[in-house]
């Protein structure tokens, strides 16, 4: 009984954080990039800038992937250290599903690893340039900020392709 709440809860907040990750990830390709191509370029900037230093999304990101990725990690743990698999399959998942549940937290693991070592750190240096340039950057410091969020705009559409992918397949495991 305990152990069924310990895992229903580890689950919750899984799945809780997931859709925290997921939906930053979607609302910047989505939305936030789409504004910012559409707006004149000095507004562009401006908004884009504003929204990474006064938002907090550059904090929960790293929070919720890392906690998705955690107790997605945890309840692997806990499901085998509970007799729940035999060799690689799950025992309430089909073979199939539990490939794929595994193929998943792969991305899902890669994701993770692509938000620490590349999305991270170019945020990390979006928002040094973004506060030194303040309200009224030079040509210098908007060129430069222009070419930072542009690689943060790539390697952003290749972070979303992951976790979309582990999403879909993490979602659809348990119906294969
Ligand atoms: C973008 C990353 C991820 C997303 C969006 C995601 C999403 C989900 C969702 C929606 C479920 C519920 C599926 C269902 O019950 O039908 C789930 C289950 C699960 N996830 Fe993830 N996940 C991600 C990453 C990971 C990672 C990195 C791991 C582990 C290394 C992991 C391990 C698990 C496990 C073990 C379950 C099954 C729980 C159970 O059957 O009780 N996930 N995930």
């Amino acid at each position: 009984m305990i152990f069924d709440t310990i895992h229903a809860l580890l689950r919750l907040i899984h799945i809780l954080a997931a859709v925290g990750w997921v939906g930053f990830g979607v609302f910047l390709v989505l939305f936030v990039d789409q504004a910012y191509k559409r707006l004149p370029q000095e507004k562009g900037r401006q908004f884009v800038a504003n929204l990474f230093r006064y938002s907090k999304i550059d904090v929960a990101m790293p929070i919720t992937s890392l906690t998705t990725t955690l107790a997605g990690i945890l309840m692997y743990i806990y499901i085998y250290a509970q007799d729940g698999m035999d060799g690689p399959r799950i025992i309430y998942l089909s073979e199939a599903g539990s490939y794929i549940l595994a193929l998943g937290a792969l991305l899902g693991i890669g994701a993770f690893g692509h938000g620490a070592g590349a999305l991270g750190p170019r945020t990390k240096r979006y928002l040094e340039l973004a506060n030194a340039a303040g309200d009224n950057p030079s040509e210098e410091q908007a060129a430069q900020m222009d070419a930072q969020y542009a690689d943060i705009a790539r390697h952003s559409n290749i972070s979303v392709i992951m976790m979309v992918l582990a999403l879909v397949l993490m979602a659809s495991a348990r119906y294969a």
